[in-house]
């Protein structure tokens, strides 16, 4: 399978804001799910009410670091690095593994702020490396930039879970040169209407962009955005404008935050609004756009038409003051986009918010038959090789170190490399159940031939010729 072109390039700059965050007394509850604090032993409360849990109950591999920066934010003050090794035969991942609903789907975020954790002398250069959801390869991390400019860069991307849990990993790529490493991973549930047009089956979405239109200063998220979802400020060059709106959000699928109704692009009188956004240059791909409206003036009606990059993506648009999105599930894009807003009505045309997400295909996932084997397999060895986490054998060349697996539409193992590793108990019933296995090594038979607790005694069991049955292929 040719590896996914790396699509989401793109990187986010944010600052978190200085300025604390009052309490609301009617805050929303604290967004479902896990945010995760990398690195922290410690539970930490932040001053906008959340709570980041301490990382170790979701990751075994890698090590936590402190970076003592002054004014850093407590939340990248920790991080957990991962080691690379040059020179191992192939690229490991190292996972989170966060418990899911099945079938439910979630915001993911990953946040990276590198401080020079491995270069005491702060002249280091931040890794460059991948993220892998699940076995799906998400996107390439590359923080320099935003390093170089004094902030932190996160990624975001909506993801149905699979089955009981979700892993999230960093993995080595080509260019990794230094050790990995992620400063806070957060896992939200969405409510099931929110980008509900979309296919998760099928799809993962990445975010591009996600801006409140007209305003400025700092983001827009929890407890404004019930799923912290960031809104980002966005004036660029037209007209801003602010109102007091009050717009209940739940009429829109999406469930956006009502105070992005309060700031507005605004056309000039009998003008169109034009302008660029989002302001990156995007790979030719689908994109998922979600584009939010609402009067600023209350009680008043304004006709117009939405155009994406000259295409008519709505015609004979009436907003009024109760607000309204439109959205596209596969909108094709390529390079600069240009929204463009032409009047229809005595009233100039308005934006309020914009959401553009790139839509990537979910990778196959190793038969489960064969994950579950392995985790007891792992269960008995004394120490696991660090990158036994995550899907063992997906994304093709990331699987676990000792395993061989079979390419195609079912992916299963096929070799097991156990040697090297410390064994205890039996485990013939359990590789009994993994039907694919045609190659076993276990050097550790060699050591302790007469141990009838170990279940191989031969150095290599070669499934056509063993006795071990359980050859059906029948799925669990
Ligand atoms: C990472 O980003 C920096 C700054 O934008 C760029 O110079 C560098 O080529 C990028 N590295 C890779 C491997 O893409
Ligand atoms: C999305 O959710 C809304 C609100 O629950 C529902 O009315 C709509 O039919 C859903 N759309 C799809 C495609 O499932
Ligand atoms: C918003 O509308 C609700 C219900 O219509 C009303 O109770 C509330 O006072 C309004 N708030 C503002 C700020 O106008
Ligand atoms: C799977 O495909 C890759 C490259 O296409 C190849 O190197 C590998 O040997 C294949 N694995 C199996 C088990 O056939
Ligand atoms: C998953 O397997 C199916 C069936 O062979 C194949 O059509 C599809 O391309 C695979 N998906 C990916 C992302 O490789
Ligand atoms: C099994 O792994 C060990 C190192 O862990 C390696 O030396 C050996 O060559 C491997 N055996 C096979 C058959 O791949
Ligand atoms: C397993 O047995 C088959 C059938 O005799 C043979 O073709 C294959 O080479 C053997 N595989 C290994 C790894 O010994």
């Amino acid at each position: 399978m040719k590896r996914p072109p790396p699509l989401f390039l793109l990187r986010f700059l944010f600052l978190w804001p200085l300025l604390v965050v009052p309490a609301l007394s009617q805050s929303p509850p604290q967004p479902k799910g896990f945010l995760v604090n990398c690195g922290s032993t410690d539970d930490l409360f932040t001053p906008d009410g959340l709570r980041w849990l301490a990382d170790s109950s979701f990751v075994s591999a890698g090590s936590p670091r402190k970076l003592s920066l002054p004014g850093l934010l407590p939340v990248l003050s920790t991080l957990r690095s991962f080691p690379v090794r040059p020179g191992l035969p192939q690229p490991r991942k190292f996972c989170y593994v966060l418990r899911a609903g099945r079938g439910a789907r979630y915001l993911i975020r990953t946040t990276y702020f590198y401080g020079s954790f491995d270069s005491p002398g702060g002249s280091g250069t931040p890794p460059v490396f991948d993220q892998i959801v699940d076995g799906t390869f998400w996107t390439t991390v590359n923080t320099t930039a935003d390093y170089a400019a004094g902030v932190a860069s996160y990624y975001e991307g909506v993801f149905r879970a699979k089955g009981m849990t979700m892993s999230v990993c960093v993995a080595e790529n080509t260019y990794t040169t230094s050790d990995l490493f992620i400063s806070a991973l957060e896992m939200i549930l969405l409510e099931d209407s929110v980008y509900n047009g979309t296919n998760f089956d099928e799809y993962a979405m990445g975010l591009i962009a996600r801006s409140t239109f007209g305003s400025i200063g700092s983001s827009l998220r929890y407890p404004d955005d019930r799923f912290n979802r960031y809104w980002q400020p966005f004036s660029g060059s037209a007209h801003a404008m602010t109102s007091t709106h009050n717009i209940s959000s739940s009429d829109f699928w999406n469930l956006p935050p009502a105070m992005i109704f309060n700031t507005a692009l605004v056309a000039d009188k009998a003008k169109p609004l034009v302008f660029q956004w989002p302001p990156n240059l995007l790979p030719s791909s689908s994109y998922y756009i979600a584009l939010y409206f609402a009067d600023t003036l209350p009680g008043s009606t304004r006709t117009f038409n939405v155009y994406v990059n000259d295409y008519s993506f709505q015609a004979d648009l009436t907003v009024t003051s109760a607000g309204l999105v439109v959205f596209a599930t596969q909108w094709f894009l390529s390079g600069l986009t240009t929204i463009t807003l032409t009047p229809g009505s005595p009233l100039p045309p308005l934006i309020s918010a914009g959401e553009v997400f790139g839509l990537f295909s979910i990778g196959n996932v190793t038969h489960t038959r064969d994950i579950i084997a392995l985790e007891k397999i792992k269960k008995n060895i004394a120490n696991p090789p660090s990158d036994w986490s995550g899907d063992p054998c997906m994304p093709e060349q990331y699987s676990w170190t000792g395993i061989t697996c079979s390419n195609g539409s079912k992916i299963r193992v096929v070799a097991l490399n156990l040697s090297s590793m410390s064994l205890s108990g039996s485990l013939s019933p359990v590789i009994a159940r993994m039907t694919a296995l045609t190659y076993m090594t276990n050097s550790r038979s060699k050591q302790i031939k007469e141990s009838s607790e170990i279940a191989f005694t031969e150095q290599s069991v070669n499934r056509s010729h063993s006795s071990i049955t359980g050859k059906s292929e029948s799925a669990t």
